[in-house]
C-alpha cells in the first residue's frame, strides 16, 4: 500500500503543471520536479545539488538570504514572491509555499516547496499601474486646464466687459449728446423731423441700457460694488421680469464677504441655474437657500417645473462632443474649490441644483 501511495505521489510530483522542489536544510536543492526543467530551460542535473539561491535574481537572493533562517522556523510558509532567472536569462516571478518534512524522530530534515509561476499575473499588475497612474496623470492634466479655460473665461469676459463699456458705452452717450444738441437746434423744424429725433433719441437710450445689460452680464460689477446677495437678488429680479414666476431667497449666516473667487463661483452657478429654468423649466417658484455652516456655504436653487432626466442628460452632455456646457461648467467650477455639486432632476418632478463649497 506505501509503495502504491509513494508511486502516486511522486508522479503527481513529476507531473504538477507548477514547480515543486525539495530543498535540504542548507538551501541546496535535493529534488525537482519537470516543471522545473521545463520553466527553467536547465536539465535536471543542473539543478540538483545547486543552491536555490544560485536561480534567484540578485534582490530576490537578499531577501532569502535574510529570511531563510525565519522561515526555517515556521511550519509552512506562503505567498512569498521571488524572481528566478531561466537559463536563456528571462526572469519568471514565482508565488512560494514550503512546508517541513520530518523524519521518524520529528526533525525538520527538508521543505518541499511549490513555486507557482505568476509571471503573467505581474505582469499584468504591472500594466494594471501603469495604466491607473497614467489614468491619474490625464486626470490631473484635464483638471489643471480646466481650472485655465475657467479663470480665462472670466478674464476675457471681464475684458470685453471693459472694452464695450469704454468704447461701445462712450461712444453711444457721445452721439447722444450730439442728438440732443441737434434737436435743440431744429427746434422750429417740422413735427416729422423731430419725431424722427425723438426716435433716434430713444433708441440710443435703449442701445446703451442694453450695452450695460451685456457689460453687467459679462462682468458682474454689482459683486464688487453692493455684494454677493443683493448682486443675487438682482438675478432673481431680472427672472421674475421676464417670466411669471415666484422666487424666495433664504439666507443664513453670510454677515461677511466671501473669497472673491467663490463670490464668483456661487453668483455664476445661481445665474446659470436661473437661466436654465427661465429657458427649459416652466416653473411657477423658485426657491434659492444660502448658508453657511462649518466653514462650509451650501447653496441651492430649486424649482417646481417640468423637470428632466438629470442622469441620461449628464450622460450625454459627457459623451457628446458638442453637447450642452452649462451643468457641465458649474460642477467644473465647484470643483475648482474643492467643493461638492449636486443636480437631481426627474420628469415631472422640477430640479434642485446643490453646491457645497467650503469658505
Ligand atoms: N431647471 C431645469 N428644468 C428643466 N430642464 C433643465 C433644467 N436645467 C437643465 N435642464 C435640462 O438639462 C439640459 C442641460 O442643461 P445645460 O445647462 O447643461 O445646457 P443648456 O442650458 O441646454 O445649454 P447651455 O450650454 O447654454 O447652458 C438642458 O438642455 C435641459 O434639457
Ligand atoms: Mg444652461
Amino acid at each position: 500500500m506505501l509503495n502504491i501511495s509513494e508511486r502516486r505521489y511522486r508522479y503527481l510530483y513529476e507531473l504538477a503543471p507548477d514547480m515543486y522542489h525539495t530543498l535540504n536544510m542548507d538551501g541546496i536543492i535535493v529534488d525537482c520536479n519537470r516543471a522545473w526543467t521545463k520553466k527553467t530551460g536547465y536539465l535536471k542535473e543542473e539543478i540538483i545539488g545547486k543552491s536555490v539561491c544560485s536561480f534567484f535574481t540578485e534582490n530576490s537572493r537578499d531577501a532569502f538570504c535574510q529570511e531563510f533562517s525565519e522561515i526555517a522556523k515556521e511550519e509552512e510558509v506562503s505567498g512569498i514572491e521571488r524572481d528566478l532567472v531561466a537559463k536563456d536569462g528571462t526572469v519568471i516571478n514565482v508565488e512560494v509555499e514550503a512546508i517541513r518534512i520530518f523524519d521518524e524522530e520529528d526533525n525538520t530534515t527538508k521543505f518541499l516547496v511549490l513555486m507557482r509561476d505568476i509571471t503573467k499575473r505581474k505582469k499584468a499588475e504591472r500594466a494594471l499601474k501603469r495604466f491607473a497612474r497614467y489614468l491619474e496623470q490625464k486626470n490631473k492634466e484635464t483638471r489643471r486646464l480646466s481650472r485655465r479655460l475657467i479663470s480665462l473665461l472670466e478674464r476675457d469676459r471681464h475684458k470685453l466687459a471693459m472694452e464695450l463699456h469704454d468704447q461701445i458705452g462712450q461712444s453711444l452717450t457721445s452721439v447722444k449728446m450730439d442728438v440732443e444738441m441737434l434737436a435743440k437746434r431744429i427746434k422750429g423744424a417740422d413735427q416729422k423731423s423731430r419725431e424722427q429725433i425723438r426716435g433716434i433719441e430713444k433708441r440710443i437710450a435703449a442701445s446703451i441700457r442694453e450695452v450695460k445689460n451685456i457689460c453687467h452680464g459679462l462682468r458682474p460689477s454689482t459683486l464688487d460694488t453692493i455684494g454677493l446677495i443683493p448682486s443675487i437678488q438682482m438675478l432673481v429680479d431680472d427672472i421674475k421680469k421676464h417670466k411669471d414666476v415666484q422666487a424666495e431667497i433664504y439666507i443664513k449666516n453670510l454677515s461677511s464677504r466671501l473669497d472673491p473667487e467663490k463670490e464668483i463661483t456661487i453668483y455664476r452657478i445661481v445665474q446659470e441655474a436661473l437661466n436654465n429654468i427661465a429657458k427649459h423649466a416652466n416653473a411657477g417658484n423658485i426657491f434659492i437657500n444660502l448658508v453657511v455652516r462649518n466653514n462650509v456655504i451650501s447653496l441651492s436653487v430649486e424649482d417646481d417645473g417640468i423637470g428632466f432626466d438629470s442622469e441620461g442628460v449628464l450622460k450625454k452632455n459627457r459623451e457628446e462632443e458638442k453637447g450642452a456646457l452649462g451643468i457641465l461648467i458649474m460642477k467644473e467650477r465647484v470643483a475648482q474649490h474643492k467643493g461638492d455639486f449636486y443636480i437631481e432632476s426627474q420628469v415631472g418632478k422640477g430640479t434642485l441644483v446643490l453646491v457645497e463649497v467650503p469658505i
